[in-house]
């Protein structure tokens, strides 16, 4: 028996071989697949070998049930969470529903979507993490509001689900331990990009966590994992198809990210411009976005033909969110943190603005300290990226177009050293077109064929 919890006998396999399996593009076995996670995550089988592995999936992939015995593996390394106790007034048990996004720039929507599905009686447990590198952790987020506490016991956690309907909380260590070590891992190997070892991340924390419907945002473009849609399709098949496999009603949304979400990057200004929306204003593709995510959440635990922009217009998506926040001790009507310091980068032409990088635009609110870098840095709570336009919209010449925020002033320089050459203005100032922000849908029933 190994500390998680996994059986294996060491001697059953040999590291090496199912290396060179891989490597020469074999299938691994059930078997194998078990042996290696459990071996790997008790310490007997090293990172180096580990590490050669995952570079092998990385370039060779793995098969449909070779996913799932990976992923299953996964989950059976940790504790799962169970919700099954939630019940309503006449004893039915009330179905827990969760959103998983893939990460971009700019992506607060679970602050406002959280609340507005719980508005609707809905149990929403999410289970989230801290960011790495330029993509925004949500957790660093919500820790900018004064007093608010991410760490909730599952007890606790239970409570919140049934008194407030809405939990966003830090996921224990006790799931998925065997995710934590090989994310970890990959994280400093180059693999991380493998769609195989991806899906079977996000989706062995989900299963475990319990919840009853997943609707998974997958982002393609310059500020997400997955640059082509191709690959971002490729992702979502994947997932909707360990989701449906566990018994978990799930579907994907793919959204564009080649320009950042809304109008701010960083950590409380992403809180601020997410009451905006849940006091029904806020910037359009969020509001689309928190919306459309929100109908599919609801649709999948049954409550159809609702329009959830009607609870962000008259308070009952706000009613919830104060509730959320003040019952992780947070205080909704605190004044938000500033950064000390403030930098505007005006336009140098006038004209349409036709391409906004959100990796640059994460990279600069990264450099300005709303990201870190290692796992133990912190994070500075009123630094980010404010941005005055977005493509499709009209610049005039000296306008600001960005305002860099932070409490070091020496970060300034190279936050505008990232952004430089990060969008284009279309002088002759015509109209432009800028993608869908939905660009498709996949369900269980997508996927035979
Ligand atoms: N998020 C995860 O949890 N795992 C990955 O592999 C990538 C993103």
């Amino acid at each position: 028996m190994s500390p998680t919890g996994l059986t294996y006998d060491p001697s059953a396999h040999d590291a090496v071989e199912l290396i060179r399996l891989k490597r020469d593009h074999g299938h691994l076995s059930q078997a194998q697949i078990e042996w290696m996670i459990a071996a790997y995550t008790d310490g007997y089988v090293g990172d180096e070998q580990m590490s050669a592995l995952a570079m092998a999936i990385l370039l060779n992939g793995m098969n449909r049930v070779e996913i799932g015995h990976w992923t299953a593996a996964m989950i059976a390394s940790g504790e799962r969470m169970d919700f099954s106790s939630l019940r309503g007034p006449d004893g039915a048990r009330r179905l827990t529903a969760d959103k998983h996004s893939t990460g971009g720039v700019g992506d607060k929507i679970t602050l406002p979507l959280a609340p507005l599905v719980a508005s609707y009686g809905v149990p929403v447990p999410q289970l989230s993490g801290r960011g790495l590198g330029h993509t925004g952790g949500t957790l660093d987020k919500l820790e900018a509001i004064p007093g608010w506490q991410a760490d909730l016991s599952n007890s606790e956690l239970l409570r919140q689900l049934d008194e407030v309907n809405a939990v966003i909380c830090a996921a224990g260590p006790g799931l998925a331990p065997a995710d934590k070590k090989l994310y970890a891992l990959r994280d400093v190997t180059g693999t991380v990009e493998a769609i195989p070892l991806i899906a079977s991340s996000i989706m062995s924390k989900k299963i475990a966590e319990g919840t009853d419907a997943l609707v998974l945002d997958v982002k393609a473009g310059a500020g997400a994992f997955m640059k082509s849609r191709a690959d971002a399709r490729e992702l979502a098949r994947t997932m909707v198809a360990l989701g449906t496999d566990a018994g978990v009603k799930t579907s994907a949304l793919l959204t564009d990210m080649d320009s950042p979400l809304g109008l701010t990057a960083g950590n409380a200004i992403e809180v601020e411009e997410s009451v905006e929306v849940l006091s029904g204003g806020g910037p359009a593709d969020v509001v689309e976005l928190t919306v459309a995510l929100a109908r599919e959440m609801l649709e999948a635990v049954g409550i159809r033909g609702v329009d959830p922009a009607e609870n962000l217009r008259n308070g009952r998506a706000m009613d919830s969110w104060r509730a959320m926040i003040s019952a992780q001790s947070g205080d909704p009507d605190a004044g938000l943190p500033q950064a000390k310091h403030s930098h505007t980068i005006t336009a140098g032409v006038s004209g349409t603005m036709t391409r906004l990088d959100a990796m640059a635009v994460g990279l600069a609110a990264w450099r300005l300290g709303a990201g870190r870098a290692r796992k133990q840095d912190s994070v500075q709570a009123g630094a980010g990226v404010r941005m005055h336009a977005k493509p499709g919209d009209a610049v005039a010449a000296g306008q600001p177009l960005f305002t860099l925020l932070t409490d070091d002033e020496h970060r300034i320089a190279r936050a505008e050293e990232a952004l430089q050459g990060s969008m284009d203005v279309d002088t002759e100032g015509g109209p432009h077109e800028t993608p869908e922000l939905v660009f498709d849908r996949i369900t269980a029933a997508d996927l035979t064929g």
